[in-house]
């Protein structure tokens, strides 16, 4: 693989870096999907913590087999982990990622929010997503690879029409370039503690971290799950952070994933 600037500061940045999570990082100048080779690492027995970060996808991978749209500019990367938890407790890893996220952008001076399960959103536009991926046999989570994507010196105009209308950055929210390098070692960080949270079952700190980031409790929103569309009013979240939402059919319904949208403000 041939090494160009991006990759060589990569590699520098993670030789001081301290942090006790993160064991490998694979930097790639452009790759389909860092989640797609993250998997494939996964499956040859690669350890929790590898870390595969990319300048660039081809074909970023969004949620419901979406298009993430990955130019030059923004941070793009998938982390292997190997939680000991059961399946249903691994919507708590998005969001926490989405908390941790959200807390770095907010190092800047800003107030980001996320809307369930884990879009963080800037002035109301997407400034990040988060694609979380587990290989489960026979009920036991063997691994998640968590991909995360960031508009982070994004040029917006580089996206298509639907997204960017949509779609913010943290350079053009505050005005100049921001340090690549430097959100990361905020990001990792950020994680890193609140993996740690997780790891430890103490599942209602992300809980309560999450509603305070939060501004989809209180909305009424359209869910789309795979088997039906929903209206209603999001009444909160439980301790596996499934939706509570209660329907315009006047039933209340846990929502385990689905794409969510505000209808009212
Ligand atoms: C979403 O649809 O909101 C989730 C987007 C997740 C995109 C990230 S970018 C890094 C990682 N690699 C991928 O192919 N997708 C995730």
């Amino acid at each position: 693989m041939k090494t160009t600037p991006f990759i060589k500061k990569t590699l520098k940045f993670f030789k001081n870096f301290e942090n006790d999570f993160i064991k490998n990082i694979i930097a790639y100048e452009a790759i389909p999907s860092s989640n797609i080779k993250a998997k494939e690492l996964a499956q040859k027995g690669a350890e929790e913590g590898t870390l595969v970060i990319t300048k660039k996808q081809k074909r970023g991978k969004g949620r419901f087999n979406r298009l993430w749209e990955s130019p030059e500019g923004g941070l793009y990367l998938s982390i292997i982990l190997k939680p000991n938890c059961t399946p249903d407790k691994t919507t708590l890893i998005s969001l926490l990622t989405s908390v941790a996220v959200s807390k770095t952008i907010n190092i800047y001076n800003l107030t980001s929010k996320i809307k369930w399960p884990n879009d963080v959103l800037l002035n109301e536009k997407k400034i990040a997503g988060i694609l979380l991926e587990s290989e489960v046999i026979e009920n036991k989570v063997e691994y998640v690879i968590l991909g995360i994507g960031i508009n982070l010196n994004t040029d917006t105009n580089l996206l298509t029409n639907d997204v960017r209308l949509i779609s913010t950055s943290l350079s053009e929210e505050i005005g100049k370039p921001i340090d690549f390098h430097y959100f990361l070692k905020n990001l990792l960080n950020n994680f890193n503690k609140y993996y740690k949270i997780f790891c430890n079952e103490e599942y209602n700190l992300i809980i309560k971290d999450w509603k305070n980031q939060s501004d989809t409790i209180g909305r009424k929103v359209k869910i789309k799950t795979a088997t039906e569309q929903l209206i209603g009013k999001v009444i909160d979240i439980d301790q596996s952070g499934f939706l509570l939402l209660n329907t315009n059919k006047g039933k209340q319904k846990k929502i385990t994933s689905g794409d969510c949208t505000y209808i009212e403000i």
